[in-house]
């Protein structure tokens, strides 16, 4: 069976408290409001992945040396295409880019096709927002990460999270 599959960092529940109140705080009156559960910054999209393909996944999470790092959450954007309003970090750390990097190449030796697009670290807060305003946050949300997930879409009823962490790794240098 295949799964649509992710890396992702996924806030802890303070992070998440503050996420989910920006979200709703942002009221264009046009969007719909993510799941505080669905919070999180993809690392890597896998997309539909056998289960024949996990093993090597997994050891390529296995193999990540990274230190903890934060990300200051200081900027909102609008993607009028996807028609998602999201905030992000406007700077990007070393470790996050180099995590980033290592999973991009380890899953690139396990047969995955590499990824063409710039990576732009952010938490999608609202979906099918069609205008909303680019701006920066006053009060940056501080994200210390110290861990990564692999992470499945499909959650089932509205208004139910529709993402699931399958496992969790720790940023670690040993
Ligand atoms: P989004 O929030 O910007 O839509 C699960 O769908 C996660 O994977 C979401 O964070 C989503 O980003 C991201 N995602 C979905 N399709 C993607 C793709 N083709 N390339 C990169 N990321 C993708």
């Amino acid at each position: 069976m295949a799964e649509r599959l992710f890396f992702a960092l996924w806030p802890e529940r303070k992070v998440r408290d503050k996420l989910a109140r920006l979200a709703r705080s942002l009221n264009n009156g046009n969007g719909r409001i993510h799941n505080p559960h669905d919070l999180h910054i993809t690392l890597v999209f896998l997309g539909q992945v056998e289960a024949s393909r996990l093993p090597c996944v997994h050891d390529v999470a296995d193999n990540i040396v990274s230190s903890p790092f934060t990300l200051q959450m200081d900027g909102i954007g609008h993607w009028p295409r996807p028609r998602i309003l999201w905030c992000g970090p406007s700077g990007q750390p070393e470790a996050l880019q180099r995590l980033v990097k290592d999973l991009q190449q380890g899953l690139q030796d396990c047969g995955f096709e590499p990824e063409t697009r710039r990576y732009t670290p952010h938490v999608t807060l609202q979906r099918k927002v069609r205008h909303a305003e680019a701006g920066v946050i006053d009060n940056p949300i501080e994200w210390p990460a110290k861990e990564f997930v692999l992470a499945a879409s499909g959650g089932g009823a509205p208004d139910q999270p529709r993402y699931r962490i399958l496992h969790r790794w720790s940023l670690r240098l040993n």
